[in-house]
């Protein structure tokens, strides 16, 4: 075991790598004392889509006080009357993400880990989603398939252990999330799209136009879903008398359709005992219901975490922490951002 004296395991955990600014306090990766979350939505909504350098700043506005409260929130001051510290690490996302919003959360993270004397817990963000189920049911066995679906990564990912990740398979082009957005986009409706299609495709016929469903039958488990949008902007040109919500809820069904079709696959052959949804798209409550269903024909546990446990948050963040903390030790402070990392 590497690791130095873990005390209460009491984790900060940091998030920064897009456009949620979050900080929270989770004991032993388990038990979540607060989780505070500051999103940027509003900021980006009129661009219809993230811009990076209002993402970096926006972070280091609001970082400080989402720290404050996230420490209110858990009962807890950052140093005791004693002169010790609540906290017995800090930790924050590393990578992937945008390289000014990571940085923000990392410098910020290593600044408290020095001013406490407390060991610092660098954390990838891809592995954070995985953990997000793991946080709300411990009892999880392994192997476990997790379907990480956000705005920047589709991919199944079997899960063998803790720390021990295999990509099964991934998106050759567009995230789904990202599908989603451009898609809602070109509706005309707003930013972020994936809760608009979603709330939308409740008033529409799923049945009333049949898209493609790419890569569908190809015997991987990648994903393709940069001609989807194509095929909906190019529907809509033939048929300008279709509603919207026929649209949001035809490609909608599209795209959960190739989703949930190619983890049920990923899922038999490698006899997985679990099966979990993660990231930002895991909110969709579509793919929650046939995400369900397979679970149910198949005689697998599934998970589906709660929807502020899918989206970005730290308490992932911090629960990852604990784990990599007993496997790998502290990280060294000349950690920096990697905004390409993969999971490996
Ligand atoms: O994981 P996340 O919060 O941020 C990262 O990308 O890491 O995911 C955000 C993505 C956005 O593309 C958003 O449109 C999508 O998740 N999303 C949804 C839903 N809620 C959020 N997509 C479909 N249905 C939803 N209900
Ligand atoms: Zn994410």
């Amino acid at each position: 075991m590497t690791m130095s004296n873990p005390g209460r395991g009491r984790i900060l955990g940091i998030e920064t790598s897009c456009d949620e600014t979050a900080a929270a306090v989770v004991q032993r990766g388990t038990s979540v004392l607060s989780s505070v979350v500051s999103s940027q939505v509003d900021l980006h909504a009129r661009y219809g889509g993230v811009v990076p350098e209002i993402a970096s700043r926006a972070h280091v506005d609001v970082l400080v006080p989402v720290v404050a409260q996230a420490f209110v929130e858990a009962g807890l001051s950052e140093v005791s009357a004693g002169g010790e510290s609540a906290i017995d690490a800090v930790a924050a996302t590393y990578g992937p993400g945008l390289v000014g919003a990571l940085l923000v959360g990392v410098s910020a993270a290593k600044t408290l880990a020095l001013a406490w004397d407390v060991p610092f817990i660098a954390v990838n963000h891809l592995e954070a989603h995985l953990y997000a189920a793991l946080l709300e049911d411990p009892d999880l066995e392994f192997p476990l398939v997790v379907l990480l679906v956000s705005g920047g990564h589709t991919m199944i990912v079997l899960m063998e252990g803790h720390g021990q990740y295999q990509v099964l398979g991934s998106t050759i082009d567009d995230a789904a999330g990202e599908a989603f957005d451009k898609v809602a986009r070109y509706l005309g409706l707003g930013y972020p799209g994936g809760p608009a299609i979603d709330a939308l495709s409740v008033h529409g016929d799923l049945e009333a136009i049949r898209f493609p469903r790419p890569m569908a039958g190809d015997g991987t488990y990648d994903f393709s879903f940069s001609g989807l949008k194509t095929a909906v902007v190019n529907h809509v040109r033939k048929h300008p008398e279709v509603t919207a919500a026929d649209v949001a809820a035809g490609f909608q069904e599209a795209v959960v359709d190739v989703l949930v079709t190619k983890t049920q696959a990923a899922a038999r052959s490698v006899g997985a005992r679990g099966l979990c949804l993660g990231g930002g798209v895991a909110a969709n409550s579509r793919l929650r219901e046939r995400f369900l269903d397979v679970c149910l024909a198949d005689g697998i546990r599934g998970f589906l975490p709660s929807r502020a446990m899918c989206t970005d948050n730290a308490a992932m963040v911090a629960s990852t922490a604990w784990y990599r903390w007993q496997s790998d030790g502290p990280s060294p402070l000349d950690t920096g951002a990697h905004p390409n990392l993969g999971l490996s």
